[in-house]
């Protein structure tokens, strides 16, 4: 196969996860014969400093010609205290998902079992946790009309962002969800706040029409405050759960967590243009050129961009390489196991990518 690929690395760890997984793709390219391409271009605040804008029209030219975009991070600590600033990074992701159609994200949440002792919740409650969010991506309160802070009539400030969706985007969107949970263990919950959103009754009264075409599919409602608790009491209760966006963001955060680092879980964002695969984490600019960054979860999504072109073996090799790393102990020190006479070898980010790689040419 031949595989254009737009390289969107971004800010703070970004370019050096990135590199790591530039390189198992074309470990794996090389491996079975597959031509790949890369061509990188501009985002997040790094593009704001070279050109002003946080997604360049170049860059979504680069990306609409691609087959596939592999993106990292954006996001620097200089915009995060200034909510005056006019441009932020954060736009040039949110531009990048508008401009490509972007409008479903796929979050897998899943266990590794030999990292369970890192996660906040008991082991027996989180072993065995595997389910997948659909978010909704390109509409709600990102997306919808924004009153930013001003002064009104009676002189007091006010702001407002509005949480605006139509039938065809939660239509579209729960389709998504029951495809996913059609292929899976055929359990789909409806993530939403109908007891109090006008927006989240569209989305139940569509749902409710929607579950009669999947019979074979248990549908199931919960409330978001609920669903948050329940992730963390009985996540093993989840399969595939779909929302708005909004409340996916804040629960797939939680997702990562319970599952021990948040540097494990890779993402495909699809819709009607070229797909993207992306870390679910932030840039971490604190950890930026240190070495130390994780890169399993950029990795784990080019092997979600290789299966998501029906190429599984590909994607198995990728994850086969990745559990062998964490069993050998070739770990990014967040996750890395203490041996007893602490004479471990120190891994950091091109360790572990190299490790990877090695073992995937191996294989
Ligand atoms: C994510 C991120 C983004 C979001 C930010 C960086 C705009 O948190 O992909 O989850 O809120 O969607
Ligand atoms: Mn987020």
């Amino acid at each position: 196969m031949n595989l254009k690929i737009a390289v969107l690395a971004g800010d703070g760890i970004g370019p050096e996860i990135m590199e790591q997984g530039v390189a198992v793709c074309s470990a794996v390219a090389a491996k079975f014969g597959h031509e790949v391409s890369y061509r990188e271009a501009l985002c997040g605040a790094h593009a704001i400093d070279e050109v002003g804008d946080p997604f360049p029209d170049e860059t979504f030219r680069v990306c609409s010609e691609a087959d596939a975009v592999l993106f990292a991070s954006v996001g620097d600590p200089k915009y995060d205290n200034d909510p005056t600033a006019k441009v932020r990074p954060e736009q040039g992701l949110l531009a990048m998902r508008k401009k490509l159609g972007l409008y479903a994200n796929i979050r897998p949440v899943e266990t590794f079992d030999c990292l369970i002792h890192k996660s906040p919740l008991k082991d027996d409650v989180v072993r065995g946790a595997d389910f997948v969010c659909i978010r909704e991506l390109t509409g709600g309160m990102y997306f919808g009309k924004k009153v930013e802070p001003v002064l009104n009539a009676d002189g007091v400030e006010e702001a407002s962002d509005t949480n605006y969706y139509t039938r065809p985007e939660v239509e579209r969107i729960l389709r998504v969800g029951y495809r996913y949970a059609m292929a899976r263990r055929r359990h789909l919950t409806v993530i939403d706040k109908a007891n109090v959103l006008a927006s989240s009754r569209l989305w139940r009264k569509v749902a409710q029409e929607i579950e009669k075409e999947y019979p074979d599919v248990t549908t199931d409602y919960m409330y978001v405050d609920n669903a948050a608790m329940r992730m963390i009491q009985d996540p093993g209760f989840f399969d595939v759960m779909v929302t708005e966006n909004t409340f996916g963001d804040i629960l797939t955060d939680e997702g990562s967590v319970i599952t021990g680092s948040m540097g494990l879980l890779p993402s495909a964002s699809t819709g009607t243009g070229t797909p993207v695969f992306e870390p679910i984490h932030g840039s971490w600019p604190q950890g930026k050129g240190l070495n130390i960054a994780n890169p399993l979860a950029q990795i784990l999504s080019v092997a979600m961009m290789y299966e998501y072109f029906g190429l599984k073996k590909e994607g198995a090799l990728i994850r086969e390489a990745v559990n062998a790393s964490l069993d050998a102990n070739v770990r990014t020190p967040e996750i890395q196991a203490v041996t007893c006479d602490g004479t471990q070898r120190r891994y950091g980010t091109k360790e572990v990518g190299a490790w990877i790689v090695d073992y995937i040419g191996k294989a």
